[in-house]
């Protein structure tokens, strides 16, 4: 296994054209990032359309000290534009309508078929002018919960052609999960399809949604209107067969719409409504560590510029490149890197809609040659998953279109990242592993596939405008090598705005630990020759496959049950998902803990939250590890979680008995 010292320098090919083919020549434009990022993003700015110009006196103003007052960002404030006029119109302006946007491929590989940037540009005004038909004015609230299609990205562009701002809620999320989030942000329309394949399982969407809005209904709060795509109908099952259109989805008079019923006979003129810079683009939910989701905004201009941008760099994108990336369009990754980041670059990209796994463990390598693609992005538990197999099934496909390969999410252990390197890049792309969060918008540290000499699991450098710091626990900077919380000391045109309706939160949560600064809630260490390596979360979160939660929000649906008094949840290192949730209960006192509570438990979780949040283990705890003030001490059970006896000091517990009987309990498979 490689040692912090290995290095790999990029492939010379690579380098020789890429945007940023040196080193020295990264630096150089960091900095002038850094010294004058009016210029630098001015620059960038360019390129775009401004309905009402940029103004050079208010490009770029913030604060991120909570002692001088709120905390705010604005990029190009006073400016307006639309940026589905910039992701689509300026392209087919520029003469680029019969490129291809998305090559979509279906779950079964029979299914597949393509979308211009011209024909894109024309649903999605049809779909724009069905929205403003139902009453959909700027700023209103869309909620979306779809799969993988082409319907997704044109509901997406079509909201933002109106202004109205879209609010995707991933389709593995409960109707529970929705429902909280539909209330919070208060859409009264949604936008689903009946249904999807993936792999051999089909998910029902449209009845999740139903029992969303029925749960919506519950509290007072009523969606007007529910456009379904019918997507089933047209697509191959897996046992081969194809289903009829209008199948068995129950449709609410007045309120459930077919998109096929309304959508294709709209008009394909639609005037783009001129935004503000800073007016909001879109909301997504993230994980809180209190429980409670935030409701992140990105706004305008600056994510414009920012998506696009980390996409050209980072990917290095040329003009005949076909790139994929196969994140889920409910995470910002599919928002920045499917949608936007692509198409405002004038991209061909391919989307598609199943799993790694099907029908079989070779589908990811298959896809990649069927379209000969040259980027590819993808998170470390997918590699995990995919090394399990067979090389061959790597091996014997012909890949040599890849150039540079990317990794998000999560860390990427050197086993992974050098299985990678050598089975799926052959040693000859680039590994580019980006570090960022819903909040940052896009890339805020990453390798550049051109510049920068590759490090095995390291985020390396940060991107152009983006200024991190290692901080001690007081709040001290950490200069050289050494390990710290990872902050942020400005804001890049990227950055989320506020969270919705809740300022007060956005400030506490990231702008109140160290004054001054954004923090990210992760550790980072810089070695001796200036690289980050992202170590992991530092507050009470979860990272399992790439989704963060809470071990807050896990703790009150598991507290939910009767037969609860306690929970606690850790992470526990896992050689696929990174991190599995181990959950520690204490019953009430006339209960036995038992294999149907086990599983009452395990649903109850699925039911609340989402499959991808279902515990590995519960055990069964006489009690849990307690200070004298009653505040539970994860650090121990993390310990218990791994079966590491070595707990450290337990001096503080209130009854240091606790330990001994936690190890005794743990449940035998665990
Ligand atoms: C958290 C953000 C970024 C889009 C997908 C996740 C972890 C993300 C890396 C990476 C180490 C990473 C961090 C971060 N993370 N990428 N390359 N190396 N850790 O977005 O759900 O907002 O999660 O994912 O812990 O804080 P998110």
């Amino acid at each position: 296994m490689p040692s912090e010292k290995s290095v790999y320098l990029p492939n010379p090919s690579v380098a020789k054209n890429a945007f940023v083919s040196s080193f020295a020549q990264y630096q150089e434009m960091y900095q002038k990032s850094i010294d004058n990022p009016e210029e630098f993003w001015g620059e960038i700015a360019k390129q775009f359309y401004w309905e009402t110009p940029i103004d050079i006196n208010s490009f770029f103003r913030y604060n991120f000290d909570i002692r001088k007052g709120p905390i705010y960002t604005k990029w190009l404030d006073g400016a307006t534009t639309n940026i589905a006029y910039n992701l689509l119109d300026r392209n087919v302006k520029n003469g680029f309508g019969d490129k291809v946007a998305f090559y979509w491929e279906g779950n079964h590989p029979d299914d597949y078929s393509r979308l211009t940037y011209k024909k894109l540009l024309e649903e999605v005004c049809r779909f724009a002018n069905v929205l403003r038909s139902k009453g959909v004015k700027k700023g209103d609230r869309v909620a979306v919960y779809m799969p993988m299609i082409l319907e997704a990205v044109i509901t997406l562009l079509g909201c933002a052609r109106i202004g109205a701002v879209h609010s995707l809620v991933f389709a593995g999320f409960s109707a529970d999960s929705f429902a909280e989030r539909i209330l919070d942000c208060e859409a009264r329309v949604l936008v689903t399809a009946d249904g999807v394949w993936r792999g051999e399982k089909l998910l029902s969407l449209k009845n999740i949604c139903d029992q969303s809005m029925n749960k919506c209904a519950q509290k007072g709060h009523n969606v007007k209107t529910c456009i379904v795509v019918s997507h089933l109908g047209r697509v191959t099952s897996p046992s081969g067969v194809q289903k009829n259109r209008n199948n068995k989805t129950p449709m609410q008079e007045g309120r459930d719409v077919w998109w096929h019923d309304i959508v294709p006979q709209a008009s394909t003129d639609c005037v783009p409504e001129w935004v503000q810079a800073e007016d909001p683009l879109f909301m997504l939910y993230t994980s809180g560590s209190t429980g409670k989701p935030k409701g992140v905004v990105h706004t305008t201009a600056g994510y414009l510029l920012y998506a696009a941008t980390t996409f050209k760099y980072v990917f290095d994108y040329k003009p005949n490149d076909v790139y994929w990336c196969t994140a889920d369009i409910g995470w910002i990754t599919g928002h920045t890197y499917v949608v936007y980041g692509p198409l405002a670059n004038c991209a061909t990209s391919v989307l598609y809609e199943g799993t790694p796994f099907y029908p079989n463990n070779d589908r990811f390598w298959l896809v990649v040659k069927k379209y000969k693609v040259n980027q590819f992005y993808t998170a470390p538990t997918a590699i995990r998953a995919l090394m399990k197999f067979e090389d061959d099934l790597v091996k014997r496909v012909d890949l040599s279109s890849l150039k540079v390969l990317g990794s998000v999410g999560e860390p990427i252990n050197p086993e992974a990242w050098m299985w990678y390197y050598k089975l799926v890049g052959r040693e000859k792309c680039s590994i580019v592993d980006t570090f960022w969060q819903t909040e940052t918008g896009g890339h805020v540290l990453t390798p550049l596939p051109g510049a920068t000499p590759m490090k095995p699991g390291a985020a390396a450098f940060p991107f152009f405008g983006v200024q991190p710091a290692l901080l001690d626990e007081s709040g001290n900077e950490i200069k050289g090598e050494g390990e710290g919380y990872l902050v942020f000391a400005r804001p890049w045109p990227g950055i989320m705005r506020t969270l919705y309706n809740n300022h007060p939160r956005y400030e506490t949560t990231y702008f109140s630990k160290f004054p001054g600064y954004y923090c990210t809630g992760d550790g980072a260490r810089r070695d001796a020759d200036g690289y980050l390596w992202v170590t992991g979360r530092v507050d009470d979160m979860l990272n399992v496959s790439g989704h963060l939660m809470s071990t807050a929000e896990v703790e009150s649906v598991l507290t939910e049950h009767p037969n609860v008094a306690e929970a606690a949840v850790v992470a526990k290192p896992h050689p696929v998902k990174g991190e599995c949730l181990y959950c520690f209960i204490t019953t009430t006192d006339t209960t036995r803990f038992d294999d149907k509570l086990l599983t009452e438990l395990k649903q109850l979780v699925r039911e609340r939250i989402g499959p991808f949040a279902q515990p590995d283990v519960v055990q069964n705890a006489p009690a849990l590890p307690k200070t004298r003030s009653g505040k539970i001490m994860r650090r121990i059970l993390r310990k218990v979680a791994v079966n590491d006896r070595d707990v450290g000091d337990v001096s503080t517990l209130a009854d240091s008995h606790v330990v001994e009987e936690l190890f005794a309990s743990r449940p035998v498979n665990a």
